[in-house]
């Protein structure tokens, strides 16, 4: 069960001594009925159909080598990366500031930002509480229903709970993860684990176990236990209904439409896009708000199918949900805002094959260009678009994608050498992952005119001499969504690591599982541009 990446290390010992990184991959096949860890739905049904949120969450894994070690550890005070049905997150004993302090130092994750609460049972959380305790009615049916699952939920903050979790507000946020692993190592432990998402802080979260040795491996950490790939992809929604109306802090696994027939819940709404609130605004606390994250090391842009009133930036501008977009309120034509996207991607590659090609770009400048640039909405023309076209056909949709000043910093990115990646959901049924063996559709437009070819020759190219080489990901259908978001952390690490200078990510409607997706996308977009 060992995939060392180095020795262990005794609990407890300083992290100045420790230079490798265990790795245990806990085999979840004897303990599921259907087969093995590699998709979550599959560890949800294990966690729903062997704990629920009412009853005891112990799975035979409980007394697994692994687990029993990885308990040790986090009784002994140290930190543990663990699978769970969202992201990995690096656990720590919930109820030990020392121990979750460990947690903040390893991820270089600012201090005012506070932890969600892992729980493997509703005992368990009952546990925090002084004797008489009742869960607030309007949660009661959500957790029957969707717990163990990617729902956190904010209560009144427990006296159990050290400052260090809740960075001194007066509710702590807890969940019950839909992952055998996390479910039966929280049950062994028999405290509760605080666990942020297992990346180094302002980095795509980890949908794998390596991606969480590529952050904190080496030492950082003493041990990730590998379960496999979380196959929700994307967080768990932030829900406060203690707030009146009830609101969602961060969009995540569970969806608006997954909530919104609950009693109280009728009216409940997305914060940063249906409204806005000063004092929530100003708080680190608002998920996401204040730091940067997502980011893969290239520069992110966002092909952003919304109207522009619909973005974070303007929903801020815009208070109690004027500025919905067309997407907003239901369903729109997913396949039809596909191919308008696919066109633009294709418009801006060829835009920028031509200010490569012209000299238009300005010289490479190192941190300069899109990194440099705020995300936000990008339109009109500054200095740097001289010699570019001001708009583009967007082809055969016939829409007009003003894309200069992107398509010339992109073109100044790529004089400095790597790939141009192309991260994007597929509508033939192309299967999700990395294209690079043949010549992608969105290749072909503009980037054959410097007369390379895509891909051959592999993904790992940075500082070669053809910047125009496109690497694609794709992301999953469509119209599926939930699939879409499983992969796109992984997806934007893939391309990173494939060297590539820039990324360019078409994004997805902004209704159900989309919601989460757009978020993360535009906390990840150094560039955002509205098509
Ligand atoms: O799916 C998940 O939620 C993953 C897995 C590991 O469980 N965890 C995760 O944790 O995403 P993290 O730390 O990356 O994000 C937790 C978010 C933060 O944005 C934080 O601001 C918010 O939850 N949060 C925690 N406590 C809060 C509170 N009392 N009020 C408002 N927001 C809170
Ligand atoms: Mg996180």
């Amino acid at each position: 069960m060992t995939g060392a990446a180095g020795p262990g290390r005794p609990a407890g010992s300083s992290s100045e001594q420790r230079t490798a990184t265990e790795v245990l991959v806990v085999p979840l096949e004897p303990y599921t009925a259907r087969g093995g860890p590699e998709t979550a739905s599959r560890a949800g049904e294990v966690a729903s159909t062997s704990g629920r949120a009412s009853g005891d969450a112990a799975t035979p894994l409980v007394g697994h080598l692994a687990i029993a070690r990885a308990a040790a550890m986090l009784a002994a005070g140290d930190v543990v990366a663990i699978p769970t049905e969202t992201v990995y997150g690096l656990a720590a004993n919930a109820l030990s500031a020392e121990a979750v302090g460990r947690v903040y130092a390893a991820k270089k994750r600012p201090a005012d930002n506070p932890l969600i609460i892992h729980v493997s049972s509703l005992a368990m959380l009952a546990a925090l509480y002084p004797p008489g305790w009742t869960l607030p009615p309007i949660y009661q049916p959500l957790l029957r229903d969707l717990w163990p699952g990617p729902l956190t939920v904010l209560l009144p903050r427990s006296p159990l709970v050290p400052d260090a979790v809740t960075c001194g507000l007066p509710t702590m946020a807890v969940r019950m993860p839909a992952h055998p692993v996390a479910l039966a190592l929280i049950a062994a432990c028999g405290f509760p684990l605080a666990a942020p998402s297992a990346n180094s802080s302002g980095r795509p979260s980890p949908t794998l176990a390596r991606h969480v040795a590529a952050d904190l491996g080496g030492g950082v950490i003493p041990l990730i236990l590998d379960g496999g790939a979380c196959s929700c992809g994307v967080e768990s929604t932030v829900l406060d209904a203690l707030r009146s109306p009830p609101a969602i802090l961060r969009p995540g696994g569970v969806t608006r439409e997954d909530l919104m027939g609950y009693p109280g819940l009728e009216a409940l709404q997305v914060y940063r896009k249906d409204f806005t609130d000063a004092a929530l605004e100003a708080a680190p606390t608002t998920p996401g708000m204040k730091y940067r994250h997502y980011s893969p090391t290239a520069p992110v842009i966002l092909l952003d199918p919304s109207a522009p009133a619909a973005t974070a930036s303007a929903a801020v501008a815009t208070a109690n949900g004027a500025g919905r977009n067309h997407s907003g309120n239901g369903s729109c034509d997913v396949e039809g805002l596909a191919a308008r996207l696919r066109q633009a991607t294709k418009a801006l590659l060829a835009e920028m094959a031509h200010g490569i090609h012209e000299g238009g770009a300005p010289a490479p400048s190192g941190s300069a260009g899109p990194a440099a640039a705020p995300a936000g909405p990008a339109s009109g023309h500054g200095p740097g678009a001289a010699g570019l076209s001001p708009a583009v056909d967007g082809g055969a949709s016939g829409s007009s994608v003003p894309l200069g000043p992107p398509a010339l910093e992109l073109a100044s990115q790529l004089a400095g050498g790597g790939p141009v990646g192309v991260l994007r959901t597929s509508l033939a049924g192309e299967p999700p992952g990395l294209l690079q063996q043949r010549a992608p559709a969105t290749a072909a437009a503009g980037v054959g005119a410097n007369g390379q070819a895509d891909g051959a020759g592999g993904g790992s190219s940075r500082g070669a001499p053809a910047p125009q080489r496109v690497i694609e990901y794709v992301l999953g259908h469509v119209l599926r969504p939930a699939d879409v978001a499983a992969e796109l952390f992984a997806g934007l690490r893939a391309l990173d690591e494939a060297g590539c200078a820039v990324i360019v990510v078409e994004g997805v409607a902004d209704e159900g599982a989309g919601v989460a997706v757009m978020n993360r996308l535009r906390k990840a977009a150094s560039r955002v541009v509205h098509v």
